[in-house]
């Protein structure tokens, strides 16, 4: 019995993502890349969450494709599918039921409160569904299900993560103790990477500007031609001021990347100008993504084996989320 299928291990880490678009650099550096990290010394348990990507507007056949691609891009970017759980949310019917019981605990005023929402739903104009206010407690089911102790999220995400603790905590204390409260784990460098063409802004799968979001599965000759672009500023020194988005943010996805201080990167650019700065970073992502498209590519052409992986994933899932879900039902008075 591999240490995934244990029902209470001291460290359980889950983590997901939405097959809502192309997997990007900022997925990679924020979430993916701590994934594939602890996963020889703990539990872990990575989800394709399709059924968040419901909340926003999509295209069927689209989704589809996406769903098994983010399956693929964990694996190739290094997540083992026999020492760690990878799964496809909707197959595990214990997601779905758990938040209904969570949202019938869920006051109002909690949801109002997340950002998240107020970005999102501005952007749907007045066409968002129901589904996005409660997106948070099906997020809080997800984390729950699996007595997750830690989440490895990029920064966007501290306040769902924050959200989820207090409705573990008001669960337990209004029917017992059924829930482990997680934490958010976010890293150092790279939580929160910003757009090429609006430094302001995190870069995101649902930019509609493909600009400034570097994918994955972007071939090199596209990832030198978005970093030329990359928005600056008309000032000449390389440095990591924050008054500075762009160079800011080209200078921290090559720290991330790169591993190097900042005092050491500084250095290495000093005397030198944005275009050579540009040059630099996209040699670095690209060497950073080529393997991994490499391995993609290759677990694409036996879309069987790919499925065998997540049938076999969604089943071992469910054990456990099967078992969380009867303990939630039970305290309820449900059973
Ligand atoms: N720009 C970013 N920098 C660092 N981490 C990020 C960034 N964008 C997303 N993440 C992290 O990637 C993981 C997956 O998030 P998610 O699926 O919502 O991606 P997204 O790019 O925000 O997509 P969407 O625009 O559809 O919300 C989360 O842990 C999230 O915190
Ligand atoms: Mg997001």
């Amino acid at each position: 019995m591999s240490r995934s299928d244990t029902s209470n291990p001291a460290r359980r880490i889950f983590s997901g993502m939405q097959p809502s678009g192309r997997l990007h650099l900022g997925n990679y550096l924020g979430a993916l890349r701590q994934w594939v990290r602890g996963q020889r010394e703990e539990s872990c348990i990575f989800c394709v969450v399709d059924l968040h990507a419901l909340t926003v507007p999509y295209d069927v056949s689209v989704l589809r494709t996406r769903i098994r691609e983010s399956a693929a891009l964990y694996v190739a970017a290094g997540i083992d599918p026999d020492t760690s759980i990878v799964f496809v949310q909707s197959r595990v019917r214990a997601h779905a039921e758990l938040t209904w019981l969570l949202d019938c605990i869920t006051p109002l005023g909690w949801l109002n409160r997340m950002t998240h929402f107020k970005e999102k739903s501005a952007k749907a104009k007045g066409n968002a569904g129901a589904g996005l206010f409660t997106y948070p407690v099906l997020q809080a089911a997800d984390i729950l299900l699996y007595e997750t102790t830690h989440v490895p999220v990029g920064d966007d995400q501290r306040q769902h993560i924050e959200l989820c603790r207090d409705i573990a905590q008001s669960f337990n204390h209004r029917f017992g103790e059924v829930f482990v409260l997680p934490e958010a784990r976010i890293s150092k460098t790279g939580a929160r990477i910003m757009s090429l063409t609006d430094p302001t802004s995190k870069m995101s799968k649902s930019d509609p500007n493909p600009n400034g979001v570097i994918g994955l599965l972007d071939p090199p000759s596209r990832i030198r031609k978005k970093f030329a672009r990359a928005v600056t500023d008309s000032r000449t020194e390389v440095r990591f001021d924050p008054e500075r988005p762009g160079v800011y943010n080209l200078l921290s996805i090559y720290g991330a990347v790169t591993g190097e201080s900042e005092a050491a990167i500084e250095a290495h650019f000093e005397g030198k100008l944005y275009g050579h700065l540009k040059k630099e970073v996209a040699d670095a992502v690209i060497a950073l993504v080529e393997p991994i498209q490499k391995r993609y590519n290759a677990l694409m052409e036996d879309p069987a084996e790919l499925d065998r992986l997540l049938d076999r994933g969604a089943l071992r899932a469910a054990d456990i989320a099967d078992r969380t879900l009867k303990r939630a039902q039970e305290a309820m008075g449900l059973r």
